[in-house]
């Protein structure tokens, strides 16, 4: 089998004191690699797809501007954020920039995306990435990934690339479905965690259109916290739904050695890409 040339790291490091610091982040026109073999020729934030985790404390105020070095105009939108659309949320041309300051009033998993119309093309490229606030108080320490679950969409491209293909995002006909940008690369490379280790996973929904049903098979999640957040917790959960432009929080500790497959459980799409693993030893 052909492998990727890389994975998307998916552990997630601890949240950095330089949190504080202004965040600028640039829309780039680049290839991705989104199954083995297969190039899209994508628009990114910061060269790749899903874009950087942006780690937050609730709290906290995050500086930031979005700079335009792709050649239409793009935007962003801050799931995680209470702001004005109109105002802080508008298109940029090329080689612009726009600032703002907003604050990260609720801990949680969130979406942030280029919100230029058609928003499904633009997430369909590959504009957007995930915001993770920490709640105030913290979670307990634990083995903590990150994924972000999204489809794309192709025709065949210029220089052996392909391009999103507008048309088959519109029919809902996705050729790749993934968690962090690339179908299967955690087959390739296994997240990992020892017997009875508290697993933290942090999933966001990119969409752009299909629900997530994630599952872990050989294992329950002691607790789902909806949207991330630690005032909403369930227990015991098998199967969680998390829309397009949602997220959650799952915990939960695997007692025994082995491998244990992580899906949408949407088996039409799962075969698509969407099937990671956790190897436990
Ligand atoms: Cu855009
Ligand atoms: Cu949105």
């Amino acid at each position: 089998d052909q492998l990727l040339a890389a994975v998307y790291d998916a552990a997630l490091p601890p949240l950095d004191p330089a949190a504080n610091e202004p965040l600028v982040i640039e829309a780039i026109d680049t290839t991705v690699e989104v199954a083995a073999g297969v190039k899209l020729n994508a628009w990114t934030f910061d060269g790749v797809v899903p874009g950087k985790v942006v780690r937050m404390r609730q709290g906290d105020a995050l500086d930031f501007t979005l700079r335009n070095n792709g050649a239409i105009g793009h935007s962003i939108d801050f799931h995680a954020a209470q702001i004005p659309w109109d105002v802080h949320y508008k298109t940029i041309v090329p080689g612009d920039e726009i600032s703002f300051k907003w604050t990260a009033n609720f801990p949680g998993v969130f979406m942030y995306h280029c919100g230029t119309g058609p928003v499904l093309e633009h997430i369909g490229n590959g504009m957007y990435g995930a915001v993770i606030v920490d709640p105030a108080a913290g979670f307990a320490p634990a083995r903590e990934y990150v994924l972000v679950q999204s489809e794309f969409y192709l025709k065949q491209g210029s220089g052996g690339a392909w391009d999103g293909d507008i048309g088959r995002m519109a029919a809902v006909q996705p050729d790749f479905v993934t968690f962090n940008g690339a179908a299967n690369q955690y087959q390739q490379q296994p997240l990992v965690a020892a017997p009875g280790e508290l697993i933290r996973l942090y999933v966001m929904n990119a969409g752009p259109t299909l629900f997530s049903a994630f599952h872990v098979i050989g294992a329950l999640f002691d607790t789902v916290y909806v949207e991330g957040n630690p005032a909403n917790p369930l227990r015991g959960i098998q199967t969680w739904t998390i829309p397009p432009g949602g997220g959650a929080t799952f915990e939960l500790t695997i007692p025994e050695a082995g491998k244990y497959p992580f899906v949408t459980h949407s088996f039409a799409y799962t075969g698509l890409g969407a099937v990671g693993l956790i190897e436990v030893k």
